[in-house]
This record gives structure tokens, C-alpha cells and sequence, in this order.
């Protein structure tokens, strides 16, 4: 059984955390590709068993590709067990960290035209050093609104790798239903 993974990312965590469940996956037996929806071409639905959707929070907002990717391929989407994840730093903060409670992602479920069966939000990365001055001014504002790290040397990765893994599980229970 063969499962597809798309990710929308800008700096590489949501890339990260797709890695994670399909290493996870393949010790559950199933097959994997991972794609970046990006660049995602024509896509073979026929081939797979499932397919899982990740994407990352800039801004208060998914990269304008999910939405487009969602509407266009629908229909693919729901012949499929599907599920979906957000990455977002204020997922670190444990009361804003399930799909009900992350505003970002509670948004993307009444809005999409595709329901997934599993939704998971995991916190993401901090890597001052590696953004662009406005970027970094801005990040460091926001983490010092809401309590978070603003020494700018530092790079933080939030994500709990547990959960990540708990989540392929959960995917590959669903996919083998
Ligand atoms: C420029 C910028 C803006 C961001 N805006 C938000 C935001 O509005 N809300 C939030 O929770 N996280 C925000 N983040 C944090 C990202 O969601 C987090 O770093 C995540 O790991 C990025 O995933 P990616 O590397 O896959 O794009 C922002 C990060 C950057 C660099």
C-alpha cells in the first residue's frame, strides 16, 4: 500500500516533519513518495492508498498553492483516506495545538471543500539566523508579544517528534482500514 505526502513549505520544517512520517510509515510497511505541492505536477491517483497533506503558516496564512491545490484536485482527494497537518509556532503553546484550537487550521477545515479523516498541528521551527532583517524583526516582535524566544542567535525547533510519529501510526491504521 502506497501513500502520498504533499507539503507546502518556505523553510524546510514542514518538509522535515514529512520526512518523519514517512520514515514512521515505511516501519509500518507502507510505501511512500513525498512531493512537494509546489512543484507537484500530474499526479497518478490511481497508484495510492492514501494521501496526507502538510503545510506551514506565514503571516497567519498557508501558502496560497493549498487552497488551489485542495479545489483543484477535490475530487481526487476525497476517493482517498486522507489526512492533513498545519505547522505554525504558536502551536508551541499546548492550548493552541489541536486542530479546534489552532485558529489557522480550525479556519482551513471550515473552509476546505476536502475533509480529511485524521488533522494533527504541530508547532515548527524558530531559525532567527536564517531569515531576512524584516522577517527576523518581525518574528522577534511577535515572540516577544507572546512570550516566546527573541535572542535572534538561536534556533528553536519546537516540533515534538513523538507526536509526528504517533500521527504515521495513525495515518497507516486509517489507510489499512
Ligand atoms: C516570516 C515568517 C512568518 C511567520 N508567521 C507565523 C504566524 O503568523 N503564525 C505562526 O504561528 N507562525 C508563524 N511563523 C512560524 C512558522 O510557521 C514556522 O517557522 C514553521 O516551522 C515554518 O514551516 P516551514 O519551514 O515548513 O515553512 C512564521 C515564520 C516566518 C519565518
Amino acid at each position: 500500500m502506497k501513500v502520498l505526502i504533499l507539503f507546502s513549505t518556505r523553510d524546510g520544517q514542514t518538509r522535515e516533519i514529512a520526512a518523519a512520517l514517512a520514515s514512521e510509515m515505511k516501519e509500518q510497511a507502507l510505501d511512500v513518495d513525498m512531493v512537494n505541492m509546489h512543484r507537484a505536477e500530474a499526479i497518478d491517483w490511481q497508484s495510492y492508498d492514501g494521501v496526507v497533506i502538510g503545510a506551514s503558516i506565514r503571516y497567519g496564512r498557508f501558502h496560497s498553492s493549498l487552497d488551489s491545490f485542495v479545489k483543484k484536485h477535490q475530487q481526487s482527494l476525497k476517493q482517498l483516506p486522507g489526512a492533513f497537518y498545519s505547522v505554525n509556532l504558536v502551536a508551541r503553546k499546548p492550548e493552541k495545538c489541536t486542530p479546534q484550537t489552532n485558529s489557522y487550521t480550525r479556519k482551513f477545515l471550515l473552509n476546505s471543500p476536502w475533509q480529511p479523516d485524521r488533522c494533527a498541528v504541530f508547532a515548527g521551527a524558530l531559525r532567527y539566523p536564517r531569515y531576512k532583517w524584516y522577517d527576523r524583526v518581525m518574528i522577534r516582535l511577535i515572540m516577544k508579544m507572546t512570550g516566546g524566544e527573541t535572542d535572534t542567535s538561536k534556533e528553536v525547533v519546537y516540533t515534538d517528534w513523538q507526536q509526528v510519529a504517533s500521527f504515521a501510526r495513525e495515518i497507516a491504521q486509517l489507510v489499512r482500514k
